[in-house]
């Protein structure tokens, strides 16, 4: 074929090329094989009876781990950290020895397998706002529902414990703007940025800032 002619032709391509290899995933986001994505499954039958068998999760007794957003917004790492270390303090034990590196592995894929929405990019930009005025916020807005020390279901609420340092040590400031400012899809955690009906709904960045400054100045 001319020389010409083929370079054309390949121009012409390679945006259908680019488009065939698009992922939604994160850098940090990998998917895995079809197979870890299968042994996940099966070992995902320890999960199941705290989070739902497809990862739905049950009010006030785990979180849910398919909602869109949150899937968009955690790295493989946070899961596989999550999963390994658990959240001292809650029900969510360590999972590290009892179903070892590659299994633990092969849950990450599986809950990776459920993620619809493209990754986010994160705001990881360095925290501005003030620790007086976030602890104020928090006990306003955010105590009724992650506990007054945001212990999460220990102190009988529904949200999960942002307040420990088993939550504040994985999750970026960047995922918790993420949550806070447009909510976790599919669960009660509305966005306090948005317009929404029920609950206040007019947070600045600056304040989401210091809401995560007062938490993790009291992280225990
Ligand atoms: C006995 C109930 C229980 C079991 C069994 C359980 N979890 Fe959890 N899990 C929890 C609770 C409770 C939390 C939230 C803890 C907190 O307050 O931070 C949690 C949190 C998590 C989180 C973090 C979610 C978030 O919103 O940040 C992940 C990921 C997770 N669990 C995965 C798993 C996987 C995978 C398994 C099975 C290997 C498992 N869990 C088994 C109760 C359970
Ligand atoms: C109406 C009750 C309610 C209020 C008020 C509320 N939350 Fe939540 N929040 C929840 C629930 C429930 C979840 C967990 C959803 C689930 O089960 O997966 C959650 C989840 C979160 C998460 C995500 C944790 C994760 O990884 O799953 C963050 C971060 C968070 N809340 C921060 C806040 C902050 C900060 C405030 C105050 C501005 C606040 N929440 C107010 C109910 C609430």
């Amino acid at each position: 074929m001319h020389r010409a002619l083929l370079t054309v032709l390949l121009i012409a391509l390679l945006p259908a090329l680019a488009a065939a290899g698009k992922t939604i995933y994160r850098a940090d986001q990998a998917p895995g094989t079809a197979e870890q994505v299968e042994a996940g499954k099966q070992a995902f039958v320890v999960c199941g009876g705290c989070h739902g068998a497809a990862g739905a999760g049950v009010q006030g007794l785990a979180p849910r781990l398919n909602s869109p957003n949150w899937l968009a917004t955690v790295s493989n790492a946070y899961l596989a950290t999550t999963i390994r270390e658990g959240r001292s303090g809650s029900n969510m034990v360590p999972w590290d020895r009892g179903l070892g590196e590659e299994t633990v592995d092969n849950v990450v894929s599986y809950i990776r397998s459920w993620q619809t929405l493209e990754g986010i990019k994160l705001d990881e930009s360095p925290l501005t706002g003030d620790v007086q005025t976030g602890a104020a916020l928090f006990r306003d807005i955010c105590a009724a529902c992650h506990g007054v020390r945001g212990a999460g279901y220990a102190a009988g609420v529904d949200g999960i414990g942002i307040g420990r340092r088993g939550y504040l040590s994985v999750a970026t400031n960047g995922m918790i703007r993420e949550m806070v400012r447009n909510g976790k899809d599919k669960t009660p955690m509305e966005s306090f940025t948005k317009g929404s009906a029920v609950i206040i709904d007019d947070l600045t960045a600056a304040d989401v800032d210091s809401i995560i400054a007062h938490l993790r100045a009291q992280a225990w």
